[in-house]
């Protein structure tokens, strides 16, 4: 056994303590992988890896994807390694940072499968705030009681660009909403943003609940879930926000502290995550890396 395992917490979270060469070994990646699917994330405790490392980790977990191709800020395009940071000299365009203080899980509003995995490696900390906040929603669902499963079956979400930006701009201008449906977009590889198109255009509708292609049920929650379909907009709402607070209770959720060199690896389908809000000037930087959907949202 070239490596340890650690329970993080009863239900969510895992730590695999192994030597750096050793990462990409086999037995471990399978471990990961198993570790990820049954438990959400993964953490590699200061483990310490170059980008290089971090991207043969990454395509062992399968296909590559730079999912932040020019979002603003975006940095190291082309190297397919995506710095997370309020840092101006790195990201002078931080709005979409700002959205990652808010429950989520990235590719709510595309219409391409969400990415499978995404990987966050600290290389540089926050002097207060910056920790990353997980929850499993496969296990905040298999806890409802059944009663209240049969009634959240079949329901169906608008999740929108304009709800995720709601919370840090209250009325955004043309112009930020056009620069958020261009991010949006080009999250979207290859897809060209059209001149006449409108935030109404960059509403994705999901099924609240989630049956996932292992049979595994998950609810597909967050930020950008904006309304009920077919409900009273404020019923609609209410229920998204119990939603909210049952998911992120303390059982189904583990709040990363981060050390310089922490990998953490998650299952992005089967979370939402967020982070403790930190500023600019603070010094945290993460680099993201990211492992492309296989799964439609149906
Ligand atoms: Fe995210």
């Amino acid at each position: 056994m070239t490596f340890e395992v650690e329970i993080l917490k009863p239900k969510i979270g895992a730590a695999i303590h192994v030597d750096r060469k050793s990462v990409c070994d086999d037995d471990v990646i399978q471990a990961c992988q198993q570790l990820m699917e049954e438990r959400t994330l993964v953490v590699f405790p200061e483990i310490g890896l170059s980008d290089e490392q971090q991207l043969e980790l990454t395509d062992r977990l399968g296909s590559r994807v730079y999912y932040a191709a020019n979002v603003p800020g975006g940095t190291t395009a082309g190297s397919d390694v995506y710095e997370i940071t309020l840092e101006s000299e790195i990201n002078n365009e931080p709005e979409y940072v700002l959205s990652t203080f808010f429950w989520h899980f990235d590719g709510a509003h595309n219409h391409a499968a969400p990415p499978k995995v995404s990987m966050l490696a600290s290389w540089g900390l926050a002097e207060k705030g910056g920790q990353t906040e997980f929850a499993n929603t496969y296990a905040a669902w298999d806890a409802l009681p059944d009663e209240e499963k049969a009634e959240l079956e079949g329901l169906r979400v608008k999740h929108s660009i304009i709800s995720s930006m709601r919370p840090f701009a209250e009325t955004p201008s043309d112009e930020e909403r056009r620069r958020w449906i261009k991010a949006v977009f080009n999250t979207r590889l290859g897809e060209e943003v059209p001149a006449d198109c409108d935030s109404d255009d960059f509403e994705k509708e999901h099924p609240l609940v989630w049956t996932h292609a292992s049979g595994r049920i998950s609810l597909v929650l967050g930020v950008s879930a904006d309304r009920i379909v077919g409900m009273p907009l404020a019923e609609g709402r209410a229920l998204i926000s119990r939603l909210m607070e049952w998911t992120v209770q303390p059982d189904f959720t583990y709040r990363h502290t981060w050390r310089k060199g922490d990998l953490v690896i998650f299952d992005n389908p089967g979370a939402l995550h967020r982070v403790l809000p930190y500023g600019a000037g603070s010094g945290r930087v993460m680099h993201r890396t990211t492992v492309t959907g296989v799964e439609l949202i149906a």
